[in-house]
């Protein structure tokens, strides 16, 4: 286990902080900007601090001409997660110094890399719709900006405090299984595109990134609140599992959770998706039944796709979104860790055997290899 004053997740009491602030005060108060901030330098920003990270982040949002090429060559059918990671990836290439000792300047690369990651996933969309990319546009927020660079108009108020609540919700989240790739990959030394890249291809797993799109389509099946009791039964007689429930840390409520679903509720009434949300309770209210007595309560996915399908963004870019507000949290693992780097090299627990008599190839026996 590794020390870190990033994160704090109380599996039991149902309480999550970033950096000592709790998730609610930062849902509630704070933008994603702030909350990006806040976890990579470790202090909440003064107004001045804030408006310079604010303007940083829009001077990169741009992406070079090469990546352009790169996500046009690209198959329309590819997985957006697989076309972001390859991009994030070959940002690495079109720095001419991606590697570089000084904290200062992995910071500089991983806010590049942050800014631009809306402008990669966007430019994809539309791309893979038939459409040109639509430039970001400046004076927008890192949320605002997304939405409008995904589909042309400027979102709303609303529908852009929405999104910026979500992506503050999915900023951080300890020490999960993508945040220790990327530390892993950090304590190589290696440099910030290939520490972010890793993230990336961890949280493409469906253990991981992808759980809140199995919610949804399953919302989207059951498709009426009277099916949701036997899809549970069902669901739950032959061994499947309900997504968007049960937590390797949380023993009860993902705060995160809580958060979503009011949100998600507000949204349900605002677009007419009172239907949709209906069912999700309902699948949510049966399952709790069934498991009463359990520690498998619902998590941030049980409604996360939800939302992000109400503001009419694809199901299959919900990952590439949890990994667009992630890189936050990734980074500031990275440089904490960095601080005090020590090599990360766990040993196996060698369980084969040993000096085994060398045989020629003319000699070996065909057999099925067993892996
Ligand atoms: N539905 C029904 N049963 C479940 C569920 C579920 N969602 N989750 C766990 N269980 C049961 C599981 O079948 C097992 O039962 P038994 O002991 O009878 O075999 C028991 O609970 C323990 O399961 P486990 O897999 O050992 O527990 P875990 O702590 O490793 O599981 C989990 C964590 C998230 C992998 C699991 O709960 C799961 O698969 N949930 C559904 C997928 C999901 O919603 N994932 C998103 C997680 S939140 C993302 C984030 O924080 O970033």
């Amino acid at each position: 286990m590794k020390e870190s004053k990033v994160c704090f997740i109380d599996g039991e009491a149902s309480r999550l902080f970033y950096r000592g602030y709790s998730i609610e005060e930062l849902a509630e108060h704070s933008t994603f900007e702030e909350v990006a901030y806040l976890l990579i330098y470790g202090k909440l920003p003064t107004r001045s601090q804030l408006k310079e990270f604010t303007k940083l982040i829009e001077s990169y949002r741009p992406i070079e001409p090469g990546i352009l090429q790169l996500i046009r060559s690209f198959p329309s059918s590819c997985d957006p997660m697989d076309a972001l990671r390859t991009a994030v990836s070959a940002l690495g290439v079109h720095d001419p110094q991606p590697m570089t000792d000084k904290m200062e300047g992995r910071i500089d690369k991983a806010i590049r890399i942050l800014a631009k990651t809306p402008s990669i996933i966007t430019t994809f969309n539309s791309l893979r719709n038939g459409k040109e990319p639509i430039a970001p546009k400046p004076g927008l927020g890192h949320a605002a900006d997304f939405l409008y660079m995904l589909t042309g108009k400027e979102p709303d108020k609303y529908d852009a405090r929405i999104m910026d609540v979500a992506l503050i919700l999915h900023a951080e989240h300890e020490m999960n299984a993508s945040t220790f790739s990327c530390t892993v990959t950090a304590s190589t030394l290696a440099d910030m595109y290939s520490i972010i890249t890793s993230g990336i291809g961890t949280l493409r797993g469906p253990l991981h990134g992808g759980a809140n799109e199995v919610a949804l389509r399953t919302v989207l099946e059951v498709g009426d609140p009277s099916r949701a009791e036997s899809y549970v039964t069902n669901a739950l007689a032959e061994k499947k599992r309900i997504m968007g429930f049960g937590h390797r840390v949380y023993k009860t409520w993902d705060p995160r959770y809580v958060i979503l679903k009011k949100l998600g509720a507000e949204l349900a009434v605002r677009k007419g998706h009172t239907r949709l949300f209906d069912t999700a309770s309902a699948i949510e209210t049966s399952a709790r039944n069934h498991l009463a007595g359990t520690p498998i309560f619902p998590n941030v996915d049980s409604y996360s796709g939800i939302v992000f399908h109400m503001l009419g963004i694809a199901t299959d870019l919900f990952t590439p979104i949890f990994a667009m507000s992630r890189i936050a949290g990734w980074t500031a693992h990275a440089i904490e860790y960095l601080e005090a780097n020590r090599l990360i090299r766990p040993k196996a627990l060698y369980i084969g055997k040993t000096d085994l008599a060398y045989s020629s190839i003319e000699e070996r026996v065909e057999q099925v290899p067993q892996l």
